[in-house]
């Protein structure tokens, strides 16, 4: 990595932009809690570990942190699970301690998104042991979605529809009472784990109790929500149920037995009623993975959540074309919608964009699980190539208009921890399709804030062991480091406000295939050489004027070496 260092950043002016707006053009930061500080030495993360990092946060220049589950929840599935709705996990913390953190971030003109998952709640939730206690076509069951089973005994489940995680999206439960008391029942609908029962979204009830819930952590100083699974509410529940072996979504008029119904919508109208009783409104975007554009938009209008994930960038291959054309695409759909766009290139969920772009091209979603379980050694990665080009994909991606989301650790430069000793591994993924897909605990491994600390400063024994290399990709190792990934961060994103003003976007249009360009209001360009080899600046463009650089910054006034991205300042 080129040393000399991006020059100093510009001072922030928060006052700058319109309140009610902040979500159009925010940077989030997706905190993972169980991962990112542990306070209380017991090796998980916690709430008044975010608190103690808030200075961190502020300096890293972001908008507002999303924070992933830290509900009451058996860790089934990493929180997802939620046992009480309206609560913090006594391990994460209190309700006080939530109250803090959001007056903290608060303090740092920092906003705070919380997650909801209205699909399914944890088999330990109070509605969930009702149900079980209960017998069949009782009220209590109504709240999920419980039926007899096939076959001359129901020894068959209701359907063939299979779950996210592996196995059976059906459990059958022992009944506890009635005539049937000791003996198998019903079965119950998990499209994840079987620790994760899908709520009835045709009950008033659930619906009901899912406003309390928006009202809870809005009274509290929620700025908004990211909506887990928005697109999988409402189900086909007809019978017979209608045979659906695959999750895929194949139809794209809302008819769909498990995703995307048009009935979802009529949900999503009602919370952004609830939504819209606060000032400024809160914010949602909904995480739906819907393959077809035009319906993918009828979660991000306004009348809607209001924003929707789209994860097209981070399934992209490293391309200017496929960048081009993706960018294009969506900032059209968003204007559509009335929405912003969003942009993401890792979360929680997915291998970690420095490691996905360290493989071969063409290593696909199924061939990264297989690179998973051979430890990270097939095929053979290239990491300095891999956060090379991360580097450059996010610059570019900053540079756009709509939220970018970043998910910590990326500004580490992490890559994923694809070799993390099996015995240690969490994820139901892991277990439910019997050892043959790894799963997600490679990119969820705590942080590493000081190299020379135990743990690396992260607290107590982590959850999930960090292997030796996230020493010299500890906080402190790149803290004021000229050339830093960090710094590089930190630098990106303060131009960034600096720079960012209205939402327009302009393509220049560029001599090289492999190069992508754009122009920002006032002057700003980005551009970006995905090729491998440097190619020739483009004439107009003055070196002179590079502010950012994702490979450092080096004053050659004639090329742009390659896998690298540039922002030229007015
Ligand atoms: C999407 C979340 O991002 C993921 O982590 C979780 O496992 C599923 N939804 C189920 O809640």
């Amino acid at each position: 990595m080129d040393s000399q260092f991006s020059p100093p950043r510009p001072a922030d002016d928060p006052g700058a932009r319109p309140r009610a707006d902040w979500w159009r053009q925010a940077a989030v930061y997706q905190i993972y809690p169980r991962s990112f500080a542990d306070a209380t030495g017991d090796g998980l993360g916690d709430l008044p570990g975010v608190t103690s990092r808030m200075g961190y946060l502020s300096e890293l220049g972001i908008d507002a942190i999303w924070l992933s589950p830290f509900y009451p929840s058996a860790l089934a599935d990493g929180g997802y699970d939620v046992d009480d709705y309206r609560n913090v996990d006594p391990r994460l913390g209190t309700l006080e301690d939530f109250d803090a953190m959001v007056a903290a971030a608060h303090a740092a003109n920092i906003k705070v998104i919380a997650d909801v998952v209205p699909n399914h709640s944890s088999n330990r939730h109070e509605w969930f042991t009702a149900a079980l206690a209960a017998a069949p076509g009782s009220p209590e069951r109504a709240r999920y979605h419980f039926l007899d089973g096939l076959g001359e005994n129901g020894e068959l489940p209701p359907s063939d529809w299979p779950s996210h995680f592996g196995g059976p999206a059906w459990t059958r439960i022992t009944e506890s009472t009635g005539e049937n008391a000791g003996a198998p029942g019903q079965w119950y609908l998990h499209l994840f784990a079987s620790e994760q029962p899908d709520l009835n979204w045709d009950n008033p009830e659930v619906r009901e109790d899912f406003h309390t819930t928006l009202r809870f952590w809005a009274d509290r100083g929620v700025d908004g929500f990211r909506v887990d699974v928005a697109h999988a509410l409402v189900k086909d529940m007809s019978l017979p149920l209608r045979s659906k072996p695959s999750l895929e979504i194949t139809v794209d008029d809302g008819t769909d037995a498990l995703f995307d119904r048009d009935e979802v919508h009529e949900i999503f109208a009602g919370w952004r009623s609830v939504l819209n009783e606060y000032d400024p409104p809160r914010i949602a975007v909904a995480e739906a993975w819907v393959p077809f554009t035009h319906r993918r938009l009828l979660y991000a209008r306004p009348t809607g959540l209001g924003q929707a994930f789209n994860f097209d960038l981070l399934q992209a291959p490293f391309a200017a074309g496929e960048f081009r054309n993706i960018v294009a695409r969506c900032l059209s759909e968003a204007e559509t919608s009335g929405a912003s766009s969003t942009w993401v290139f890792s979360n929680h969920d997915v291998v970690r964009h420095a490691s996905r772009y360290s493989l071969p091209d063409g290593t696909d979603a199924a061939a990264q699980d297989a690179w998973l379980l051979s430890g990270g050694r097939e095929p053979a990665g290239d990491p300095e190539r891999g956060l090379r080009r991360a580097r450059a994909a996010t610059l570019f991606m900053l540079g756009l208009p709509g939220s970018a989301y970043l998910y910590q650790g990326e500004e580490l430069g992490l890559f994923e921890a694809a070799d993390l000793p099996l015995e240690s591994l969490q994820d139901p993924t892991w277990f439910r399709t019997g050892r043959k897909a790894k799963g997600r605990d490679g990119c969820r491994v705590p942080l590493p804030w000081n190299s020379t600390e135990e743990h690396l400063g992260f607290g107590g024994s982590p959850w999930l062991p960090q292997p030796g290399w996230f020493a010299t990709h500890a906080v402190d190792t790149q803290d004021g480091v000229a050339g830093s990934t960090l710094e590089f961060y930190r630098s990106a994103l303060a131009w960034r406000r600096k720079l960012q003003t209205t939402e327009a976007l302009q393509w220049v249009s560029a001599p090289d295939a492999t190069l992508a360009h754009y122009r920002r209001p006032n002057g700003w360009e980005v551009l970006t050489n995905f090729g491998t080899t440097p190619a020739d600046l483009p004439a107009g463009l003055d070196a002179a004027r590079i502010v950012v650089a994702s490979g450092g910054i080096t004053r050659d006034p004639a090329h742009i070496p390659g896998e690298t991205t540039l922002w030229i300042a007015p």
